[in-house]
């Protein structure tokens, strides 16, 4: 990356003897930084106004047009002053710097606009040669910046969690994708990170499986298809208990009647009698029995079932760039962990026995709205919540971690908000602190032509077909330009689900709508094709293909160093627009990291890649004189850079062609 050093000497070039920099930023890795420690230094001198006061109200603007940074004058807590006024005398005070234009005011808005050539100049070459690492910044995860010995801040990521057997829904896709973003994330912010899958593994319903596959298994379809055919296992296994279940009530029904009318009833007992002991029901419960005791034969089969629908959705997984660190699941939390927990919470009196069973009422500990849980069945066995209570003891003994987050549906905020109660009020507030819950909205109406959606594979084939057609659609540009068209149609349409998970707020259900998803040619009519799914790789390829045609027409570009064009041939005003934005990218990404949302990226992607295409008309390449071209070059590669670290942030694979 770009040094101090470097930085100090292209600011020597514009007359500024010093690189400006307050406490806690970072102007090699940020333009902003720069920017901002610079004005609040004019500022403070031409003020008397303190630094530390001045520095946070330089604020970004909505618009463009009203400035790169803003500072609403009554935020600098002056007193007994007409706002108005103060900020005209703000305005007026400020300056003259090489860096800024002379202040912009407008009602208590002073407006500040970076000068163009000295920005392009600081910011083209930043990105040239941090290249993927630009944007991102590894300090912030340093436990102490000022000594990075002290090493980094460690975060698990638990995300996607599905349950074994169990149709993988759109809650499990949207914690997949928020989740292996936020990972992303933090990794680009410094912190060691650690991504967990936190499988659906234990409980009766594994039993129930194991007593299906001896009636309606197959190895071979086992071995070909694992997480469909226990899938198929599992429903025709419940349906045979729900079967037994009914019966069992009509026959007791048809007993009772009988017996009013004194009749005969033994042969229909004996019935009853057999289904409850030797039904699906009660077999499971024996086999679920075995398998908590530690049996191995009952285990033998469950791990079979887990370690292969673990390998199957590895590779799935792998086609949305995510990887995962530890595959732990709700059969991993030990019984000792959850053990120490009960004696825990009934020490501090957190729980209680409540006819047999033991339940925490949460109001007793001053959370009223968390109602009431059960923690322990009368049977002894645990819970869902039980688990997750040692889980967390567990997970901070083997990794210390400094932050966790669960990304989990709105629809389990009662209980992770009572899991993370129960840990503050057994004594541990400083773990408690450190777990977060990122929920999401729903996903309406996410269906395939084959039905609703079960398996994410199903998910990614489906729209992965559907883009393919639509790229048919295009002739020409199908045979010429595309090499791998399946292979690129696969990563577009993934792309296209991942973007319309993402471009909302995380908190807002949306449609899944197929047609919208796959469409890229503004070919829906009213829309325009800049919001729509495919665009950023669109704009990623075509800024991939600029670069190619100016080889193909000058072939000695190939060997230019870019880092040496003569970037102040880039003065249009469409050049300059690019540049303010492509400046702000680090600032997006810090941004993002306090929201947590993936719209801050997205939003930022899509309104930059508009500028990039709204300059193509007037910032031709090929056809260029040789150094114009060489600088224009130089700034389409800069925003193909940003575009590209971007989407890898967000986890898609930007294509270099479409
Ligand atoms: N397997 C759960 C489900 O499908 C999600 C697990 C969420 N994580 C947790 N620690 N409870 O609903």
């Amino acid at each position: 990356a770009v040094t101090i050093d470097d930085i100090a000497s292209k600011l020597k070039n514009v007359g500024l003897d010093r690189v400006p920099a307050e406490p806690n930023t970072y102007p090699a890795l940020n333009p902003f930084d720069l920017y901002r420690s610079h004005i609040t230094e004019l500022l403070s001198q031409a003020t008397g106004i303190d630094k530390k006061i001045i520095y946070p109200t330089l604020q970004w603007t909505a618009k463009p047009e009203n400035g790169d940074l803003q500072l609403a004058a009554p935020a600098l807590r002056v007193k007994g002053k007409d706002m108005k006024e103060f900020a005209k005398e703000i305005a007026e005070k400020f300056p003259e710097s090489p860096l800024v234009q002379k202040p912009v005011v407008s009602g208590t808005f002073v407006g500040f606009f970076f000068k163009a050539a000295p920005l392009t100049q600081l910011v083209l070459p930043m990105i040239l040669k941090a290249g993927p690492s630009y944007g991102f910044n590894p300090n912030f995860g340093l436990r102490d910046p000022s000594d990075p010995s002290k090493g980094r801040k460690k975060a698990i990521v638990e995300f996607s969690s599905p349950n074994i057997a169990k149709p993988f829904h759109a809650g499990h896709l949207r914690s997949t994708i928020i989740g292996g973003f936020l990972a992303n994330l933090y990794e680009g912010a410094g912190w060691d990170v650690i991504r967990m899958n936190y499988l659906g593994d234990w409980g009766k319903q594994y039993g129930v499986l194991a007593i299906g596959y001896d009636l309606y298994g197959s190895e071979e379809e086992l071995q070909k298809n694992p997480v469909g055919h226990l899938y198929d296992v599992y429903v025709k296994i419940s349906k045979r208990a729900a079967e037994e279940a009914e019966s069992i009530k009509a026959k007791k029904e048809e007993i009772a009647q009988l017996k009013e009318k004194d009749e005969d009833t033994t042969a229909l007992e004996q019935e009853v009698r057999h289904l409850e002991t030797e039904g699906v029901d009660e077999q499971a419960r024996g086999y679920f029995k075995r398998m908590s005791d530690g049996e191995p034969t009952a285990l033998a089969i469950w791990r079979r079932f887990r370690d292969m629908s673990i390998e199957k959705m590895s590779q799935t997984y792998a086609r949305l760039n995510i990887r995962y660190d530890v595959y732990s699941g709700e059969s991993q939390v030990k019984d000792e962990s959850m053990q120490r927990a009960a004696e825990l919470m009934e020490k501090k009196q957190v729980s209680e026995l409540s006819e047999g069973s033991v339940i925490i009422d949460f109001s007793k500990i001053g959370a009223k709205k968390l109602g009431k849980a059960v923690v322990k069945k009368r049977d002894g066995t645990s819970l869902y919540l039980t688990r997750d209570i040692g889980a967390v003891f567990e997970r901070h003994e083997a990794y210390a971690f400094d932050k966790m987050i669960y990304v989990v549906a709105s629809q389990q905020d009662l209980h992770l908000a009572q899991l993370f109660k129960i840990i503050d009020a057994v004594g541990y507030k400083d773990i408690a602190s450190k777990l977060q819950h990122i929920n999401f909205g729903m996903v309406m109406g996410m269906s395939t032509r084959k039905g609703t959606a079960k398996f994410l594979n199903d998910i990614l084939e489906e729209v992965g077909a559907k883009m393919h057609e639509v790229m048919r659609g295009n002739a020409a540009k199908y045979e010429q330009q595309v090499e791998e068209p399946d292979k690129t149609a696969d990563v577009l349409g993934i792309s296209a689900v991942m973007v319309q998970d993402m471009r909302g707020k995380r908190i807002n259900n949306y449609h899944f709508d197929m047609d919208r998803m796959t469409s890229f040619e503004g070919d829906t009519g009213q829309v325009s094709p800049t919001i729509l799914p495919p665009y950023l790789q669109y704009a990623h390829a075509r800024l991939c293909s600029i670069y190619r045609k100016a080889v193909a027409a000058v072939p000695d570009v190939a060997d230019v160093d870019l880092q040496a064009a003569d970037l102040s041939l880039l003065q249009e005003p469409h050049a300059v627009d690019l540049v303010r934005q492509l400046a702000s990218w680090p600032d997006v990404f810090i941004n993002t990291v306090k929201t947590l949302e993936p719209a801050t990226v997205l939003t930022y992607l899509f309104r930059m890649s508009h500028a990039v295409s709204s300059s193509y008309d007037h910032l031709q390449v090929v056809g260029s004189e040789r150094e114009v071209m060489l600088a224009r070059l130089a700034l389409y590669t800069c925003a193909r850079q940003v575009l590209n670290n971007g989407m890898r942030l967000l986890g898609l694979s930007p294509v270099e062609r479409m």
